[in-house]
């Protein structure tokens, strides 16, 4: 699949296939039930297996999550090996069922800086459900869109350095192969729960022309309803990638 090539013509937007979604809202689901923050990650993790679970009856072939920005190192070292150990604990209970489930795992994001432990559960994850072909899903870990196309850039410099690609012969097409998201078409539609409307460094790149949906509800409420809703939303919508409608 070619990272670029779209389904372009104004209002084809009946099905979202590929949906991106921005898990927020844990610490404060947790901080109404007076729980640690981890406690509202672990139920955020429950979310996400839910929706992986509903999300292919829906039409719905790849999901991409946020589960860790290249901000969110700023957190309290406790908070960040919590999320490491869940995230290891996730991989390790859950790729069986995954892969049952034809769910082909892949990451995007800088991997070299996570946690050796990390590392491995996601090599072996990956490599274990290679096979799925009913939804892809794609965790974005250490992932930022602003260091994803500044690293993109620095490979369009040594690949132009090397004379494997002429100047002149630089596109977005080009670009879009360098990002870590070079295997997959741009998002559909990016949910975000929790109610913020922003994009907090998510797929800046892939978003140029991706519908927008926000829920107030908390990510660890979330369940098919509320994908079932804002896919909903998405069939109304008018695609209009600039052009008249
Ligand atoms: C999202 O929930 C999970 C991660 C960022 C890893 P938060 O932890 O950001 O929850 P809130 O936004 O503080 O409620
Ligand atoms: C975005 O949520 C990152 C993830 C959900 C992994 P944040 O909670 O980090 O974003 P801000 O700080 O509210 O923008
Ligand atoms: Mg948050």
């Amino acid at each position: 699949m070619d990272g670029v090539t779209q389904d372009h013509d104004a209002g084809g937007s009946a099905r979202a296939r590929h949906v991106a979604i921005i898990m927020d809202g844990n610490g404060r689901w947790a901080a109404k039930r007076g729980l640690p923050r981890e406690a509202g990650h672990r139920a955020g993790i429950e979310a996400l297996r839910r929706v992986v679970r509903g999300a292919p009856d829906l039409g719905v072939e790849m999901l991409t999550v946020y589960a860790f920005s290249t901000e969110n190192w700023r957190r309290p070292a406790e908070e960040v090996s919590a999320l490491m150990r869940l995230l290891v604990e996730f991989l390790e209970s859950e790729t069986p069922e995954l892969a049952a489930q034809g769910v082909a795992l892949a990451t995007i994001g800088d991997l070299s800086v996570l946690p050796q432990e990390s590392q491995a559960a996601l090599r072996r994850a990956l490599a274990s459900t290679a096979g799925g072909g009913r939804l892809l899903l794609t965790l974005a870990l250490n992932y930022g869109g602003r260091a994803e196309i500044v690293r993109a850039a620095k490979k369009l410099v040594r690949m132009v350095q090397a004379g494997d690609v002429s100047l002149d012969d630089v596109d977005e097409a080009v670009f879009a192969r360098l990002l870590d998201t070079h295997a997959m078409p741009d998002p559909d539609l990016l949910v975000r729960a929790s109610g913020e409307e922003r994009l907090s460094n998510f797929l800046l790149w892939q978003s140029a022309y991706t519908e927008l949906w926000v829920t107030e509800t908390l990510w660890p409420d979330f369940g098919m309803e509320h994908l079932q809703q804002a896919l909903r939303a998405y069939a109304g919508r008018d695609r209009r990638y600039g052009s008249h409608s």
